[in-house]
């Protein structure tokens, strides 16, 4: 049988690797596939003391087809060790592809819950892993659900969330009904592998709001995740009172839009929203976002950051797709969820820059530090006085043909409202690249501000008082300046640190580890 070449795997096989690692562009920091496509994190979890990374993964080629289980293990949630694929197509219900899913813990028997994809429709199966995770075997009964609900016209039907309640498991899986909206679909089982559909556990509304906006919930839903924003488990046996979040990646008809979240009460079958959030600013660049609770209690969350270049950019880079580093989910005073990248992080820092507290004003000469570089983990802290605005550019060159301007303002009024904004219209001299303005809201007691902004190359993490603005940036002419000013008003800098951060592979690795 010959094999059949995708159109778009113009890189031959041989050249993927040396391809990807001579980009320029590529983090050094951040978990990327050894090389080819690399989409949502799935299977996030920690298993015996050992953090486990599975990914949507295509070593063919930049591109997203025939989707496999890539897999990385870590001991410290920063530096990772790749593993043998985990699942990939085979004849049968995932044929063209093994797509996005979950790992459980089935009585000690590491089990994962995907999508297979076939015919182009995808479909809950199960797998079950050896004790060490790196060889798993598809149960002989899949598709475990052998069709989507009858009776409903559903826009799609894909992706996992399961968990335990008792001696009984129940599963969602993310789905959209035709002129309504976003969905997640309610199953219970005794074993994993029958599953009774119990119904759907909300419904978003499509109608509302405009399509354009940043918390637009879609036609559909993917990589929908529950979990209780406290350390307790779902349903009613738990003490933990804190919401119940429900976090959903809207779609809409191929498009994928941004991760948002409810919380609300999970109670019975069904959810009861509150309030609805923005989980990144970034939108589309911190996308399909799956979390899990480690061993010492924390809710861990990772997330997906698209490209912002063109397929026909991505397929010659040789590589797509980052991991987020992965951030501390809790819960904030005013019942939304903050985010902290994992303090681990530290263990990649060196060259520490320390700046004092300094005044800044409007129209003063930047004040530039002793920082520059391309990987750099950058803190700060800092008091604006209403209406003061502070700017940080970061990947500048010295002339400034391109830097990626960061602002965080706040308003002018009494009230502590404040707005953190990215700007990269300047971030490239390359015209095709995505250079789409983002920005949000954060809270800012008294105009105090905590920054930290995490930059690796074209990957870009930021967190105002802990509300994150991920993002893609392409600099053509890899300028590294670092640079500080008050853009408006008055800006009380009490410190400013800055490191510079190590690469997490310095051995070459395989395309199929
Ligand atoms: C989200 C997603 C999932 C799907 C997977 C396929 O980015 O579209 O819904 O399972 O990616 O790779």
């Amino acid at each position: 049988m010959t094999e059949i070449i995708h159109p778009l795997a113009t890189v031959p096989q041989d050249q993927l690797l040396a391809r990807a690692e001579a980009d320029p562009l590529r983090p050094r920091f951040h978990f990327v596939s050894p090389a080819g496509w690399l989409n949502d994190p799935n299977g996030v979890s920690q298993w015996n003391g050992t953090y486990h990374l599975f990914y949507q993964y295509n070593p063919e080629g930049a591109f997203h087809h025939d989707i496999q289980w890539g897999h990385a293990t870590s001991t410290d949630l920063v530096t990772w060790t790749d593993q043998p694929v985990a699942l990939s197509p085979s004849a049968g219900p995932d044929a063209d592809g093994c797509w996005s899913g979950v790992l459980v813990n089935d009585n000690g028997i590491p089990t994962l819950v995907y999508s297979g994809r076939v015919d182009g429709q995808e479909l809950p199966c199960l797998a079950v892993g050896t004790p060490d995770l790196r060889t798993w075997s598809k149960d002989p009964a899949n598709p475990v659900i052998a069709a989507p609900p009858a009776g409903v016209e559903i826009t799609a039907y894909r992706d996992h969330c399961v968990w335990r309640e008792g001696a009984t498991w129940r599963q969602l899986v993310g789905s959209g009904i035709r002129s309504r909206g976003g969905t997640a679909f309610l199953y219970e089982s005794a074993d994993l592998r029958s599953w009774d559909y119990i119904g759907p556990l909300f419904i978003g509304d499509a109608a509302q709001g405009d399509p354009a906006d940043t918390d637009w919930t879609g036609t559909m839903w993917e990589c929908v995740d529950l979990f209780r924003a406290g350390q307790g488990s779902l349903g009613s046996a738990s003490t933990d009172n804190s919401p119940d979040v429900l976090v959903f990646s809207a779609w809409d008809d191929g498009d994928t839009r941004h991760p948002l979240y409810w919380t609300g009460r999970y109670a019975g079958n069904s959810y009861v929203p509150g309030d609805l959030h923005r989980l990144d600013y970034g939108g589309r660049f911190f996308y399909a976002p799956q979390s899990f609770l480690d061993e010492s209690g924390r809710r861990i969350m990772f997330g997906w950051l698209q490209e912002g270049r063109s397929d026909a950019a991505m397929v010659e880079a040789g590589w797509s797709g980052v991991m987020s580093l992965p951030r501390v989910t809790s819960l904030a005073a005013d019942g939304s969820l903050t985010f902290a990248p994992v303090p681990e992080l530290a263990n990649l820092r060196s060259n520490h820059v320390h700046v004092g507290g300094m005044e800044l004003v409007a129209d003063a000469a930047p004040a530039v530090s002793a920082v520059s570089g391309n990987q750099l983990d950058l803190e700060l802290h800092f008091q604006l006085a209403p209406g003061a605005s502070l700017r940080l550019e970061v990947l500048a060159t010295t002339d400034s043909s391109e830097t990626t301007v960061i602002e965080v303002n706040r308003e002018a009024g009494p009230d502590s409202h404040g707005t953190l904004r990215l700007d990269r219209t300047r971030s490239s001299l390359d015209p095709t690249v995505d250079v789409e303005e983002k920005s949000g809201p954060i809270p800012m007691p008294a105009g105090k501000v905590h920054l930290r902004v995490l930059v690796d190359r074209s990957a870009l993490e930021i967190f105002a008082n802990g509300k994150p603005l991920t993002a893609r940036v392409y600099p053509t002419l890899h300028g590294k300046e670092v640079s500080l000013a008050a853009a408006a008003g008055t800006v009380q800098l009490q410190s400013l640190d800055a490191w510079t951060m190590a690469d997490i592979f310095t051995d070459s690795r395989q395309l199929h580890p």
